[in-house]
């Protein structure tokens, strides 16, 4: 009988050191007949990706760095920040577990505990033509690194609970909550995923802080649309659409 093998983290493939698991991913999706749903994870990343083109650093051994490769091509275009909320949602559910305060989802996609981040998401979209066809979903998750640099403003699982976690035991929980979500997401229920995201959104729906075009300015959080936009209530002026160029959250 064919196993489901679809199912995130049927096939794992665990690496000591790799430029990234992305890259890594994405090499491998074009030579290769993967199976969707395979993970790759790396003790060690020399060259590990974050988002709009900034660098990932972490100790060797000490956090989840990992990828994901799904098949996306169910999402429509206009739908594609789902995917972004289905596994910021899965990250938030599986460190909430571990009982560590009030860790929140940052828009658009960060994880955050108090006033530090804890885990990032950098997805890597596959297009034929106009339509998906596949992403790749990297994650790092600080879990026993303890020193960051100043400016970081990083936390970890260790650095909050005061002792070290199994690897294999928070990669566990972030597969079991993944296939959850992307079941959910497989489904088309985007109202469900909506209400879940916006509920550990940070400021949702409160009038906080924002830097647009050079100054700082007092803006109600609506909420995150479909294509990954922050809707802001700017005075009473109406509702606008801004990417991460042209906004940044002050918390
Ligand atoms: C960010 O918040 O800037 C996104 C960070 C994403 C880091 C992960 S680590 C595993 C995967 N491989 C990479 O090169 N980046 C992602």
């Amino acid at each position: 009988m064919l196993m489901n093998t679809n199912r995130i983290g049927n096939q794992l493939i665990k690496l000591n050191v790799v430029d990234s698991t992305n890259n890594y991913a994405a090499k491998y999706l074009k030579q290769t007949k993967i199976p969707f749903g395979t993970v790759i994870m790396a003790q060690y990343q020399t060259d590990g990706k974050g988002q709009v083109d900034s660098v990932w650093n972490a100790n060797k051994s000490d956090n989840i760095l990992m990828s994901v490769i799904l098949d996306t091509s169910f999402l429509s275009v206009n739908r594609i920040f789902y995917l972004s909320k289905i596994v910021s949602l899965s990250i938030h559910e599986s460190l909430n577990s571990f009982d560590i305060g009030n860790v929140f989802i940052k828009w658009p996609n960060d994880i955050f505990v108090n006033k530090d981040k804890i885990a990032g998401i950098l997805i890597e979209n596959q297009w034929k033509g106009q339509s998906l066809i596949s992403s790749i979903v990297g994650i790092g998750i600080n879990v026993n690194q303890t020193v960051f640099p100043e400016s970081y403003n990083a936390t970890s699982l260790k650095l909050l609970k005061s002792k070290t976690y199994s690897l294999d035991e928070v990669l566990e929980k972030i597969i079991v909550r993944m296939n959850y979500n992307f079941s959910i997401l497989k489904n088309l229920s985007f109202e469900k995923i909506d209400s879940d995201y916006h509920k550990y959104l940070l400021n949702y729906n409160k009038v906080t802080d924002f830097f647009i075009k050079n100054k700082v300015v007092k803006a109600k959080l609506f909420g995150v649309n479909s294509l990954g936009k922050i809707v802001l209530k700017i005075n009473n002026n109406e509702l606008k659409c801004y990417d991460l160029k042209q906004v940044k959250q002050i918390i």
